[in-house]
């Protein structure tokens, strides 16, 4: 297991600029880049693999700086969103390839494929092409083929952004217990913050070339410290007020919040508490998967309430126009 650092990182292109002052992902840590199109996700990867020479800073695989070691001597494992998997060979060739290169013995090369396609669900596969197989079970070649060397870091671009809905849940939790299993320093690349929060022991959001925050999939939902973490994350409440002796109010709707003066207040819809009352008044409402989404009035501010259905004191067919809102959670941005 290794510690992977970026220190000092500046790369920039005509309109983009790459500034990483410093990122790391602890050793057998599961990070994942997660950030929209164009942030420089994959340039971060790329300058990490090797591929791309930044025009400033230093990659450094525990204490090792790694800026003058070429991509092939760095030993990872890279999982790209399309398989790139080699057409004209087999299961067994495409991942036996690294390690044939690498001029490993015959008879260990057969024992460390087969290893392989058992970790991935895939034993019994090894004749068949990859034309005779489902996109699902092309990637995981692709990730045995990236585990057989037994790299140092393992790093995923969007592998499961080509998949279906289903095989992308499927595979995340596989990828995830595989990594757990080797305990390998893993640095995934996702723009999908559900698939960002279910897999990864720290998420770094990245925008427009830089790290705007990383922590934890749960500091990072509850806690953003700016407003673009948390709407990238999910749907958010923020109310701008001014506080005065420590406490905001949006009518009835009020905040501790211990300072006074302008505030961005935070909250998460399933943050938000229906029961009867007058605070607010129902503009519409959604029915999701066991769930009820609501959208209310507060003095004009529209806010976003999520419950259970067998949470909230009304019968759906006979809402009241108002009801009370409590919020039982929230932080202050900025
Ligand atoms: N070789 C390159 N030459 C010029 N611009 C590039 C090059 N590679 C990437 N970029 C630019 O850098 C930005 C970030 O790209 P990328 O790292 O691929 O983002 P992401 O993976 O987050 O979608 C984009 O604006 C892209 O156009
Ligand atoms: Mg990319």
């Amino acid at each position: 297991m290794v510690r992977v650092r970026l220190e000092g990182i500046k790369m920039s292109w005509e309109d983009f600029q790459l500034d990483i002052p410093h990122l790391e992902a602890k050793a057998g840590e599961f990070l994942t880049l997660l950030g929209p199109s164009g942030c420089g996700k994959t340039t971060t990867l790329r300058i990490i693999v090797g591929f791309e020479r930044p025009d400033k800073g230093a990659v450094y695989f525990g204490e090792k700086l790694m800026n003058h070691v070429p991509p092939y001597e760095r030993n990872i494992g890279i999982v790209f969103q399309d398989y790139a998997l080699f057409p004209h060979m087999n299961v067994f060739d495409n991942i036996a390839f690294g390690l044939k290169v690498r001029k490993i013995p015959r008879n260990e090369i057969e024992k460390r494929v087969i290893w392989a396609l058992e970790l991935v669900g895939l034993k019994g596969f090894e004749k068949r092409y990859p034309e005779q197989l489902s996109g699902g079970q092309q990637q995981r070649v692709a990730l045995a083929r990236a585990l057989v060397i037994e790299p140092q870091v393992l790093l995923l671009d969007e592998p499961l952004s080509n998949l279906d809905a289903k095989i992308r849940e499927r595979l995340r939790g596989e990828i995830k217990r595989i990594q757990r299993e080797l305990g390998i320093t893993t640095i995934y690349v996702t723009h999908d913050q559900e698939e960002a929060m279910a897999i990864s022991d720290r998420i770094a959001v990245m925008n427009i070339g830089k790290v705007e925050q990383i922590g934890t999939p749960l500091e990072l939902y509850y806690n953003p410290n700016t407003e673009f973490v948390a709407q990238f994350l999910g749907l958010s409440n923020i109310l701008e007020l001014r506080a005065v002796e420590g406490k905001v109010c949006l009518g009835e709707l009020c905040f501790n919040v211990g300072r006074d003066g302008k505030v961005k207040i935070f909250f998460r819809p399933e943050s938000v508490y229906i029961e009867e009352g007058k605070t607010g008044e129902i503009v519409s409402y959604e029915l999701l998967p066991g769930r009820i989404r609501f959208r209310i009035d507060i003095e004009g501010t529209i806010i976003i309430a999520e419950r259970f259905l067998s949470e909230i004191p009304f019968s759906i067919k006979n809402l009241p126009k108002r009801v009370g809102v409590r919020v039982k959670q929230f932080s202050i941005i900025g």
